[in-house]
């Protein structure tokens, strides 16, 4: 019997090597976008989706992570008494949430880190998002990702085109188109070179998995760089069952690289309605110093 999506694994385990020297500390998903850390607006998106049990995957140094979504009495309290009502409705926004913290002992992969969630997530179908892969908060990738799964029984994951320039640095897919934007996948490979790659369809950070990833997971060795790689252990699943891709053509920022980071502060940043129109007249000085046409 279909089950419905309520779970959904948000790994944070990973060492953000090219943010160095800011994660060597500090977790990489607590950098924020504005005002709030980048893993919060995967929680959001979640939450927007329906979904109820968050399952975080942690690791050494991410301590931070945990204490910004537990509550914060002295600082509600501090707020209540100054009267700053805004800014308490912002901070407490998600303490009805509850989450689940899983403690990764190694950064072993991407595979490894969600295997790290088997107990929680048991036999029902589950979300995993990437908090790094920021994806615009007006689009509704993640519940259209979950309509489908519904619709399909199977694994989902999400697609984006992206310049054959970059392609090196995801995961792509060579698929059978069904229909406008749904793909049949019959071929994954882990950071292929341009000249190898099946495709332009590059695997984004949003996934609907299905619980018998796991058994795959605990079987599999290390791969690509070392490390326990999810593509690996979704090619074995494809010899199995089939597996869909979505092909999202909304706006997503890969958050984790630091160009990304930014073009995702500055776009946030102008639609951000207290900050927008000073940062959008501070931009166009910017740009005019640059002495760019504009
Ligand atoms: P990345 O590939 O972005 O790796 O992981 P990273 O370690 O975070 O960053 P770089 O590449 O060294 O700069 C994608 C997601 O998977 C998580 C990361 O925290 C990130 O959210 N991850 C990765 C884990 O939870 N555990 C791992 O062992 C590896």
């Amino acid at each position: 019997m279909e089950k419905k999506v309520k779970k959904a694994i948000f790994p944070a385990a990973g060492l953000g090597t090219r943010f160095l020297p800011a994660t060597k500390a500090s977790p990489k998903e607590m950098l924020p976008i504005v005002d709030k850390p980048m893993i919060q607006y995967a929680i959001e998106e979640a939450t927007a989706c329906g979904i109820e049990e968050f399952i975080i995957i942690t690791g050494k140094y991410k301590r931070s992570i945990e204490d910004h979504f537990d509550s914060a009495f002295e600082l509600e309290e501090s707020l209540k008494k100054a009267g700053k009502k805004r800014l308490l409705e912002e901070i407490s926004r998600l303490n009805h949430i509850n989450f689940a913290y899983i403690r990764q002992r190694a950064a072993l992969g991407l595979g490894h880190a969600i295997y790290c969630a088997k107990p929680f997530v048991k036999d029902e179908p589950f979300a995993v998002l990437l908090s790094d892969d920021i994806i615009d908060p007006d689009d509704t990738l993640l519940k259209d990702m979950i309509k489908l799964h519904r619709e399909l029984n199977a694994p989902v994951l999400a697609l984006q085109q992206v310049p054959m320039s970059e392609i090196h640095k995801y995961g792509v897919i060579d698929g059978i188109r069904e229909r406008d934007g749904v793909y049949r996948i019959n071929k994954l490979v882990e950071k292929p070179k341009s000249s190898d790659a099946p495709s332009d369809m590059a695997i984004i950070g949003r996934y609907i998995l299905t619980p018998d990833i796991f058994d795959i997971l605990e079987g599999i060795g290390p791969g690509r760089g070392g490390e326990i790689q999810l593509t690996d252990a979704l090619c074995s699943l494809l010899k199995k069952r089939p597996i869909y891709g979505y092909l999202f053509k909304g706006t997503r920022y890969d958050a984790g690289d630091k160009v990304g980071y930014l073009k995702a502060t500055v776009n946030i940043a102008l639609k951000n309605p207290q900050v927008s129109d000073q940062f959008k007249e501070y931009l166009i000085e910017v740009v005019k110093s640059l002495k760019i046409n504009v």
